[in-house]
């Protein structure tokens, strides 16, 4: 099967979060990294702060977000090796990290997180991951990715990174771009090179709606 990694970048509240929710099946097996305990607010996910409980969620196969207390970069390598054996027994789980810069550097991804990342696919993982730092972020991600979602990212430092990623001939996506991106609107890339803008705003009126509209205008 296919590698399935999405990249979403983007500063604080532009919509990355939301944008990760509308990807995820409302039935599919999930396990989120989630410090900010906010998937089970809008999700149907159990949040839990113990490795016990996360590894309980997880042999079972069941939706799970975790949100640990004390050393972060610890507990990420324990969720991120949980996670990979688990996807061993029930197949099909989607992984989502929020903030990866908060756990991974511009280097190598740490171990059980680059497994994930270059092997997922054995297991039919599926990866999504957040960041707000691109530049900051771990390189393994960028360059394994399947999809790369870019909403504003005002830091020219991170917008510079990530035009050169979307560098496809014919494309010219220039930091500044990148850096005046409006809230929700966000770039695109597929694997294959298409590159495309997207405004993101929601909710969209449905076409039906639009044209009843347009009817209704008195001239
Ligand atoms: N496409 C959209 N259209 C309208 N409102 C949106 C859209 N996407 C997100 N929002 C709203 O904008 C706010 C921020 O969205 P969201 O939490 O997804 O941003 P974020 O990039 O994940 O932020 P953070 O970096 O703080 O986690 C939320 O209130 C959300 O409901
Ligand atoms: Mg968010």
């Amino acid at each position: 099967m296919e590698a399935d990694i999405t990249l979403v970048c983007g500063s604080t509240g532009t919509g990355k979060s939301t944008f990760v929710a509308g990807r995820i099946g409302a039935r599919e097996r999930l396990a989120v990294w989630d410090l900010k305990a906010e998937y089970g607010r809008t999700m149907t996910v159990v949040t839990v702060e113990s490795r016990r409980a996360l590894l309980d969620c997880l042999k079972h196969g069941r939706r799970v977000a975790y949100s640990p207390r004390g050393n972060y970069k610890d507990e990420f390598a324990y969720f991120c090796e949980a996670v990979h054996a688990a996807a061993g027994m029930h197949r099909g789980y989607t992984v989502v990290v929020e903030e990866l810069a908060d756990v991974t550097s511009p280097g190598k991804a740490p171990d059980a997180w680059g497994v994930i990342i270059r092997r997922g696919r054995d297991r039919a993982m599926r990866v999504l991951g957040v960041t707000q730092r691109p530049s900051e972020s771990d390189k393994t991600i960028v360059g394994n990715r399947t999809l790369l979602v870019c909403f504003q990212l005002p830091r020219e430092q991170d917008a510079a990174y990530i035009a050169r990623e979307f560098a496809v001939p014919d494309v010219a996506l220039t930091t500044k771009k990148i850096q005046g991106l409006e809230r929700y609107c966000h770039y695109v890339q597929v694997s294959g090179g298409f590159v495309g803008v997207r405004d993101g705003r929601f909710p969209r009126r449905p076409a039906a709606a639009r044209r009843a509209r347009k009817t209704n205008v008195k001239k």
